[in-house]
């Protein structure tokens, strides 16, 4: 192995990844005297958060009348009750302090005529358990994620916090006891490696879209906590739970904002048929989103897709006041314009299911602390590792997300995670020597710099994300995901062959997207396992063979580990079936219909 000059790094927290979570969990831990370093791949606010458009939920009540207790109904329906509902009354709770705390950070949301936070409809948000839509969801125009990160950051600069930017997180250091005792990490601008020892470390590091060929997240949505959790030897959750966002733009997968439907926008087939009318009578176009992305697929394979392949479905703005879509949908006109080159207040824009968000990841309490199946206790905290946001499944969104849950997931759990940080770290302890602290991760990383192979990181990415494309998209078969286990575990084998061109340190993108590759393969790979496992349909887990939910056999969550030969073990843990508070009871399972 090459000998690697470490620069040594000692703080109480050490949090992966600045986007929302990152931010709020940084901010909250310095703020409570805790010696606390971020760490970030990209420049804060170029984070993903950044491209979160429509809005956070939160029952402030701004536009009619609203309640937590309803929004959590909501929640815990749209996760197709596979959500833990401990952490989504928590969530659902504290979502009102925290945008009131966001606004009084300074994020410039719309305003109603009252000046108060402007407020829209978005899918499975109602009242009174189900009764009537809700307006629900905050929003800066259609932006709602940029004003959010760019305050966040702004807010986080005003603490003693130290920014790690543009280092690339390679591996966590574990103990021989199975505690976390620090990071890993890369500068990528000068090449130096760097040792973070902490007594926490919090993995904010994002989903994992891009094992997938079409998604809308960014390039840099490679899931790197999660392919670090999954080396360390602990299991991800829930991984074949891959939401759909219905409005991807057709070819270029794009986000248009579900909040376009929220202000009145519609979905129409080759025959200009309100489909979602005959799916969901009562919601409509605002159904959650899984019960969206099955009819268009629906609509599209039964021959009434539009376009000349029938291979799209149309969403119309155009019927709303150009002033409407000037002032509340600015980003989602200009994105029409430049990658579909559609005016929004003239033309449809072609649409079509598109991969958007994980809801599965990294097993957590509500305090996000990581949680994992030992000695028989399903909620065995992992000592010194924490995750938020994206990267974590706590489970608030269960099988199922609803639009607007994951702004509010990650400031509620980016301040959750501070204020257990900040009770449970003793600010300014000694770290404990460790012999060999980081050896794995700088081995992985020579093994990569110097792969040979004959394949390169390209191809290899591109088989995996036409796998997981063509084997685990919106509707599900035993056949059709047998053979793609068989196809991403083939994947999988052809990592030891990799070649990699540039062997330098300094901004080599070369390797970066090596690391990010082998991040994502692991999770590809335990996500087709446990979607082939799960017999039953749930959420986004739609599959034709078992077409119902299953709640004796299968109300419960999927771990997986996978090991270093690449086999995977599957295990499960129960539901959380039980509140925290006597203001809410739990909520017992019914038939999802909206
Ligand atoms: C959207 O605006 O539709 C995306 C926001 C979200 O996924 O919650």
């Amino acid at each position: 192995m090459a000998a690697y000059n470490v620069t040594e790094h000692f703080y109480d927290v050490v949090v992966v990844g600045a986007g929302g979570a990152g931010l709020r969990a940084t901010m909250g831990m310095a703020a409570a005297g805790l010696k606390t370093a971020c760490i970030s791949k990209v420049f804060p606010t170029r984070s993903h958060t950044v491209a979160a458009q429509g809005g956070i939920s939160a029952s402030l009540g701004n536009m009619g009348e609203d309640k937590w207790q309803w929004h959590m109904y909501d929640t815990v329906k749209g996760s197709d009750w596979l959500g833990d509902q401990d952490a989504i009354e928590y969530m659902c709770r504290e979502a009102v302090p925290a945008v009131i705390e966001l606004e009084h950070f300074g994020v410039p949301f719309s305003r109603t005529e009252e000046g108060k936070i402007y407020q829209r409809a978005f899918g499975g948000m109602t009242k009174e358990f189900g009764k009537s839509p809700a307006q629900r969801t905050c929003a800066a125009a259609d932006r709602t994620g940029h004003a959010m990160l760019h305050t966040l950051y702004q807010q986080s600069l005003k603490y003693d916090t130290e920014f790690f930017i543009e280092y690339f997180a390679l591996d966590l250091i574990m103990d021989d006891e199975g505690a976390c005792r620090g990071v890993m990490a890369w500068n990528l601008a000068d090449g130096s490696i760097h040792r973070f020892r902490a007594h926490t470390v919090v993995l904010a590091t994002g989903g994992y879209g891009r094992a997938y060929f079409s998604c809308t997240s960014a390039h840099t949505c490679t899931g790197d906590g999660g392919g670090m959790v999954l080396r360390a030897g602990l299991p991800l959750q829930d991984m074949e739970f891959v939401q759909f966002h219905p409005t991807g733009i057709y070819g270029a997968g794009c986000l248009i904002t579900e909040g376009a439907r929220g202000e009145g926008g519609y979905l129409v087939n080759s025959a200009g048929e309100r489909f979602m009318e005959r799916y969901a009578p009562s919601a409509k176009d605002l159904a959650s989103r899984d019960v969206v992305s099955r009819a268009m697929t629906m609509e599209i394979r039964e021959g009434r897709g539009v376009g000349a392949r029938k291979d799209h479905i149309y969403l119309h703005l155009d019927h709303l006041e150009p002033a409407v879509l000037e002032e509340r949908l600015p980003g989602i006109s200009e994105s029409a314009r430049i990658f579909s080159g559609v005016d929004v207040t003239k033309q449809p824009i072609p649409v079509l299911p598109t991969v958007h968000y994980n809801m599965g990841g990294i097993p957590t309490n509500y305090h996000g602390e990581v949680v994992t199946l030992k000695d028989g206790n399903p909620d065995s905290i992992v000592p010194g590792l924490m995750a938020i946001g994206e990267a974590a499944c706590v489970s608030v969104h269960g099988a199922n997300r609803l639009g607007s849950n994951s702004l509010i997931d990650l400031v509620v759990f980016g301040r959750a995670a501070a204020i257990r940080a900040a009770k449970v770290v003793e600010k300014g302890a000694k770290h404990r020597p460790l012999s060999n602290a980081g050896d794995d991760a700088l081995a992985r990383l020579d093994k990569f710099r110097n792969a040979k192979g004959g394949s390169s990181t390209a191809v290899i990415r591109d088989k995996m994300q036409r796998t997981m494309q063509n084997n685990c998209a919106v509707y599900r078969t035993g056949d059709v995901l047998e053979e793609g286990v068989k196809l991403i575990d083939q994947v999988h084998t052809m990592m030891p062959d990799i070649g990699v061109t540039d062997r330098g340190l300094v901004w080599n993108s070369d390797l970066v997207e090596t690391l990010e590759l082998d991040n994502l393969i692991g999770q590809a790979v335990v996500t087709m396992h446990g979607a082939a496992n799960r017999k039953e349909s749930r959420g986004a887990h739609a599959r034709e063979d078992y077409a119902d939910r299953d709640d004796e056999n299968w109300m419960k969550h999927t771990l997986a580990w996978l090991g270093e030969k690449g086999n995977v073990t599957i295990d499960y843990r129960p539901v959380h079936t039980y509140t925290l508070t006597n203001e809410i009871q739990y909520i017992e399972p019914k038939k999802r219909v909206y």
